[in-house]
C-alpha cells in the first residue's frame, strides 16, 4: 500500500523500447507462450528464437508434441541446454491432452500442477497468454521492485507471498493494462535496469526510485557518459 508506479509512462517506454518477440505477438497461442517460458527458463532470448520457431513450426499444438516419442522433444530441443526441460514440455503436452481437451488451461491453480510448470511459469503464462491480472517475478522483475521501492541495489532472497501481493497492488486493475504493465516491468529489469551498469537517464521510474535517490548504494550505479 502507498507504492506506486507511474504505469502510464512504464507503458510508453514499452512501447518505444521493448524488444519485439514472437512470443508476444497477439496472435501467439497459449501453447507458444508455455513453450517460450520452458525455454527461456535457463537460455538466452536469442539463442531461444530460432528453437521457438522451428518447434513450433513442427508442433503447434500440444497433441502434436503428445503423440510423438520423448526422443524427438530431445532433438528438437537441440543445444538450448538443460534437456530435461525438453521432456518436461512432452510430458506436460501428454497432459494436457489427457487433462485438459489439448488446450493450456488459464487459472494459476491448474498450471501449477502441469509437469515443469513453477510458481513463475504458471504466473506468466496466464499473465501473457490470458491477459490476466497475475504479478509475475522473474529475477529482472525482483530486481526493479527491489530497487525502486526498496531502496536496496538487489535481493537474492528467494520471491515470498508478500513479494507476490505487494507487486499485485501495483498492478492496473484493468486485466489488459494489469498484463502490459507486467510485461513491462519484465523488460525494462532486462534491458535497462541490468545488474550491473543500469541505464536511469531514461528510465520511467527513475523520480520514484528510492535506490536512485539514495545514491546507488552497493553498486556503481548508471554509466557515466563523458
Ligand atoms: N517475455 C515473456 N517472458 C519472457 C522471458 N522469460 N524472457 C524474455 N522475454 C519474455
Amino acid at each position: 500500500e502507498g507504492d506506486r508506479l507511474p504505469i502510464d509512462a512504464l507503458l510508453e517506454w514499452y512501447d518505444t523500447n521493448a524488444r519485439d518477440l514472437p512470443w508476444r505477438a497477439p496472435d501467439a497461442s497459449p501453447w507458444a507462450v508455455l513453450v517460450s517460458e520452458f525455454m527461456l527458463q535457463q537460455t538466452p532470448v536469442n539463442r531461444v528464437l530460432p528453437v521457438y520457431e522451428s518447434w513450433l513450426r513442427r508442433w503447434p499444438a500440444p497433441a502434436a508434441l503428445a503423440a510423438e516419442p520423448a526422443g524427438e522433444a530431445i532433438r528438437e530441443w537441440g543445444r538450448l541446454g538443460y534437456p530435461r526441460r525438453a521432456l518436461r514440455l512432452h510430458a506436460c503436452a501428454g497432459t494436457l491432452v489427457e487433462l485438459h481437451g489439448g488446450e493450456v488451461p488459464d487459472d494459476v491453480d491448474a498450471l501449477l500442477a502441469l509437469p515443469g510448470v513453477g510458481t513463475y511459469t504458471a504466473r506468466a503464462i496466464a499473465a501473457f497468454a490470458y491477459r490476466q491480472r497475475v504479478p509475475v517475478i522473474d529475477t529482472n522483475v525482483r530486481r526493479v521492485l527491489t530497487r525502486v521501492f526498496d531502496g536496496v541495489a538487489d535481493s537474492s532472497a528467494n520471491v515470498t507471498n508478500l513479494d507476490l501481493d505487494r507487486a499485485k497492488s501495483l498492478l492496473p486493475l484493468q486485466p489488459e493494462r494489469a498484463a502490459r504493465t507486467s510485461i513491462s516491468l519484465m523488460e525494462l529489469g532486462a534491458l535497462n535496469c541490468v545488474a550491473r551498469t543500469p541505464r536511469c537517464s531514461d528510465c520511467p521510474l527513475a523520480t520514484q526510485c528510492r535506490w536512485l535517490l539514495a545514491g546507488f548504494p552497493d553498486n556503481a550505479g548508471p554509466v557515466r557518459r563523458p
